[in-house]
């Protein structure tokens, strides 16, 4: 068992069992709440994606949406990283480089954060993960390139709700072979998810924008098109 600050990860022997909590943090964990339903929303919305993505050939952890809020799914080797893809400007990235929230990048960018509270998840490139012994430039390269293709994928699925995906952070490990796969969540909060200026993720809790899971259940609706 390991249980990190929104989901446990039950050791199933081959598999892993992730239990996803009603936990909502941000700000490195200076803010928290427990919101109801936040972890069946966020369970369900990352089974429908996942399995979305595996029907479009892109290798992730998906096995089964365990109802209401958990997933079986491949046991991994998870890298420290956190693999952001940026279509827009926003959030950090304006924080760190300026410009305007929304505005378009020319292409999609991929930046890789080390996870660690302690040290606030410093932004990383190639060599870093190299030097550090975190990884080899090859599978580096491997997880960019996932990254892109499975950003792209969600992008064009969600334009197809009318919605905009600015920004989503993937994280990826090694199955028992050595292949790169992506694990964790894919939801509401790990993206930014736009619609007429309207916001549909993490960022209203961020902000203080109102009820996070009024706009969280909207996602769940428009994923539920995506058959289990
Ligand atoms: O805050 P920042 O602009 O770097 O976030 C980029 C994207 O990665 C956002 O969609 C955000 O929700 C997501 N993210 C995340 N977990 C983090 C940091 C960022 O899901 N620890």
């Amino acid at each position: 068992m390991y249980e990190g600050k929104t989901k446990i990860v039950e050791d199933l022997g081959d598999e892993v069992l992730l239990h996803f909590k009603d936990d909502i943090t941000a700000g490195d964990g200076a803010k928290h709440d427990v919101l109801e339903n936040k972890g069946s929303i966020c369970a369900e919305v990352t089974a429908r994606l996942m399995k979305m993505l595996s029907e479009k050939g892109v290798y992730n952890m998906f096995l089964e949406f365990v109802p209401p809020k958990k997933i079986r799914a491949r046991k991994l080797k998870m890298l420290p990283l956190e693999v952001i893809v940026r279509f827009k400007k926003a959030g950090s990235f304006v924080r760190r480089y300026g410009g305007t929230e929304g505005e378009d990048l020319p292409q999609p960018l991929v930046e890789f954060t080390y996870k660690s509270d302690a040290l606030h998840d410093p932004l990383m490139c190639v060599e870093h993960l190299e030097v550090l012994g975190i990884t080899s430039r090859e599978v580096a390269k491997k997880v960019m390139d996932e990254a892109v293709k499975t950003a792209t994928i969600l992008k064009e699925f969600f334009q197809g709700h009318g919605y905009e995906l600015w920004d989503i952070k993937f994280e990826y490990g090694l199955d028992k072979d050595g292949n790169v796969c992506l694990g964790d969540e894919i939801s509401p909060d790990t993206m930014r998810l736009r619609k007429s200026g309207e916001i549909f993720d993490k960022d209203v809790y961020r902000r203080d924008l109102g009820d996070p899971m009024e706009r969280y259940k909207v996602v769940l609706e428009l994923c539920r098109s995506i058959s289990l």
